[in-house]
This record gives structure tokens, C-alpha cells and sequence, in this order.
């Protein structure tokens, strides 16, 4: 069985790749990844040497090398993560956005198209859905309306409906995967659990949108694998289903739950101003993948202690990254007071 991992050097893919290849020695796992700033191949080099896996270096939204390459390995399955994928460069940047999220995944569904594949899954977000408010009785389900607010989250929202289109108009085997948001090893320090783990290691100020009571509902990484392997081998065609584990936090209780961990000052948070046009919250309803078999293994409490451990324990891979490109990105992107 040939599985293509598009974005497979990312956060999410990157470890979707570890636990597939790990889990099937008898599926061969493709890893095609264009390499932008949040891809890296180091996350790899205990798999990179298996006979089960290969990386391609390609960018999805090149039509020509994409229909090549599927032509040539004739995949059973792709699962699709390659994205651009943080709201606040997507506010300053938005076409790039588009081109890889939108385009790119239009030119992947003609390329599995052409190949008649068993199933085209594609990762989305909860960020889909708009916003709720803070009641904590509402949640997201898959039949909320999508109302998405930032330009990521359009640009995600303007993928899911092309990839409904190809299941309703060429009856295209497809899922669709809306998670909440993700965290645990390989997490690139631009978001906000790995970039208060980082700073505050570092002594480093930490800078909070707003009043920081904005909530997300935080799934570990390893749990949105299984949900994507479960999908992969028994959702139901043109399903779309929702990842969540009901974890819900205020964005100062993360931050303050991860200064506790380190046994630092709460005078590292610095409020800043707010984001625009910031989600006050995302909660999902997991309830048809509950139902499907699916069960996460971590709560937020058992996550995050084995999330702050691995960043302790590799340190070098993200200071690699902070001291890096990352470090005019950060510049720019945040003013602290003097
Ligand atoms: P990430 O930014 O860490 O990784 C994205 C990967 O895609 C990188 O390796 C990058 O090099 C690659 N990529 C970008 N443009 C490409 C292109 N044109 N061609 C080929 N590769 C390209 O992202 P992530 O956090 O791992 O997210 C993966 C997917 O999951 C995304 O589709 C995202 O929308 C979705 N998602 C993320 C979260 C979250 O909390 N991080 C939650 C729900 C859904
Ligand atoms: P983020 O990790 O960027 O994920 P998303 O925007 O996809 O939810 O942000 C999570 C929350 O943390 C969000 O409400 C914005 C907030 N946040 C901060 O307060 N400070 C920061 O520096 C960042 C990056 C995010």
C-alpha cells in the first residue's frame, strides 16, 4: 500500500509520518514536503533510513511535477496536511495562502483524480467554523456552518468546500478532518504553547493577545494521529469528522500552567495588543469520531507534562529554529513595552 504524506516535515505531518511508518512496516510511506520555514527533515532521522520511507522535496501547488510523480507511484491514499498554517503570518500575508492552500489542494485532487484513489483525506481545522462565544454548552459539530474569520482559516474553509465538490460532482473517495488545536513534540515555536515553552526557558518575555481569556480546546499531536489513521482506514466516504478531546483552556491558563511547570515568574507574561480579528473560541463535538472508535489518550494535564519534557530534553532542535530566520520574524511581529 502506497501512502503519499503531503507536508510530512511540518508539526503534524511530521509526526503522522513517525507513528505510520512505525505502525506499518508493510505500507510505504511518501513524505513530499516543499520545505518552507516550518518544514525541517531532522524530525526524521530515526525513520529517514527505513525501507518504508521516502521524502520528496516538491511544492503542491506545481501542476506538472505533482501529476508526474502521482503518474509514476500510482498512491493508494493521500493524506493531505501541507499547508500554510499561522493565522498571524496569514494576516500580514495573506496571498501565499491561498496559492498553497487553496490552489495547491485543487492541483492534488486532480493529480488523485487522475489515479482513481482509494481515498483522499484531507486535514482541516476547527478554525473553519468561525468562533463561538463562551458559553461552554456550545460546541462545534460537523453540521456547524462554516464561517471562517482570518484569512488562514478562509483559505482552509475555500479547500474543504473544493474537496466536497470533488466528492459530489466525481464521486471522489474523500474525508475531511476538522481538529482543534494541536500540540506536542516537532511543535514549530511560532504558536503559542511552543513559544512560551521556548521563551520562558530562555527567561524570555512571554507576549499574550489581548486579556488572554481567548479559548482553545488543545489535542495532543499523537492523539490527532490516530484520528487520522482511524479516518484513513474507516471513515465513511465524503465524511467529513471532527478531532477534539474536550480540553478547553483560556490562553493565560496555558501560559501560567507552563511558567508553574518551570518553576518560573508570572512576570515573564506580558499583555500585548490583540491579534486582529481573533477568535474568542473554539470547543469541537467529537461525538461522530467517538462513535467511529476513536478515544484520545492524553488529557491537557498529561500532554502538556510530556510536551514541556520533550522541549527540555530537545532543546537543540528549537533553538536551532529560534536563533535562526525566526528571530526577525519574532521582531517584527511583536512590540513589548521598553
Ligand atoms: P506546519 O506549518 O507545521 O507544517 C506545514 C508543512 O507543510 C511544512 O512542512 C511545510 O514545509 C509544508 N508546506 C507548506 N507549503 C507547501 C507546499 N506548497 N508544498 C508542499 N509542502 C508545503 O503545519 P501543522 O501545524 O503541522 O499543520 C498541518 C495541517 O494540519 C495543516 O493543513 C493545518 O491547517 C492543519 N491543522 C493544524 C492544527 C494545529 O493546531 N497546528 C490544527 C488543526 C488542523
Ligand atoms: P496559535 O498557537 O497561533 O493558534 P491558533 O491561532 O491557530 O489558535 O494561538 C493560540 C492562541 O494563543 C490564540 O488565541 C492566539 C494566542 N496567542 C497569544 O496570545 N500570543 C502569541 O504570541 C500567539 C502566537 C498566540
Amino acid at each position: 500500500m502506497k501512502i503519499l504524506v503531503t507536508g510530512g516535515a511540518g508539526f503534524i505531518g511530521g509526526n503522522f509520518v513517525k507513528y505510520m511508518v512505525n505502525k506499518y512496516p508493510e505500507y510505504h510511506i511518501f513524505n513530499l514536503d516543499t520545505l518552507t520555514y516550518a518544514g525541517d527533515l531532522t524530525k526524521h532521522r530515526d525513520v529517514e533510513e527505513r525501507e518504508n520511507y521516502s521524502f520528496i522535496k516538491a511544492d503542491i501547488a506545481d501542476r506538472e511535477i505533482i501529476n508526474e510523480f502521482f503518474n509514476k507511484e500510482k498512491f493508494d491514499y493521500v493524506v493531505h496536511f501541507a499547508a500554510e498554517s499561522h493565522v498571524d503570518r496569514s494576516i500580514t500575508e495573506p496571498e501565499i495562502f491561498i496559492k498553497t492552500n487553496v490552489l495547491g489542494t485543487q492541483v492534488l485532487l486532480d493529480a488523485a483524480k487522475s489515479i482513481n484513489i482509494k481515498k483522499f483525506v484531507h486535514v482541516s481545522t476547527d478554525e473553519v467554523y468561525g468562533e463561538l462565544d463562551f458559553d461552554p454548552e456550545t460546541f462545534f459539530t460537523e453540521d456547524t456552518p462554516l464561517q471562517p474569520n482570518s484569512p488562514y482559516s478562509a483559505s482552509k474553509a475555500s479547500s474543504d468546500m473544493i474537496v466536497r465538490a470533488y466528492y459530489e460532482t466525481y464521486n471522489m473517495p474523500i474525508n475531511i478532518t476538522r481538529c482543534s488545536n494541536n500540540y506536542g513534540p516537532y511543535h514549530f515555536p511560532e504558536k503559542l504553547i511552543p513559544l512560551t515553552i521556548s521563551r520562558v526557558l530562555n527567561d524570555e518575555r512571554v507576549p499574550v493577545y489581548g486579556d488572554g481569556k481567548n479559548i482553545r480546546d488543545w489535542l495532543h499531536v499523537e492523539d490527532h494521529c490516530s484520528a487520522i489513521d482511524l479516518v484513513m482506514h474507516a471513515g465513511d466516504l465524503g465524511e467529513v469528522y471532527n478531532v477534539g478531546g474536550h480540553n478547553e483552556k483560556t490562553n493565560l491558563e496555558v501560559v501560567k500552567t507552563i511558567i508553574s511547570a518551570l518553576d518560573k515568574s508570572e512576570d515573564l507574561i506580558e499583555f500585548v495588543e490583540d491579534r486582529l480579528g481573533h477568535d474568542k473560541r473554539y470547543a469541537i463535538d467529537p461525538t461522530k469520531l467517538e462513535k467511529l472508535g476513536w478515544r484520545p489518550t492524553y488529557n491537557f494535564e498529561t500532554g502538556i507534562k510530556q510536551t514541556i519534557d520533550w522541549y527540555l530534553a530537545n532543546k537543540a532542535w528549537w533553538e536551532n529554529i529560534v536563533n535562526g530566520d525566526y528571530k526577525n520574524y519574532f521582531e517584527e511581529q511583536y512590540t513589548f513595552t521598553e
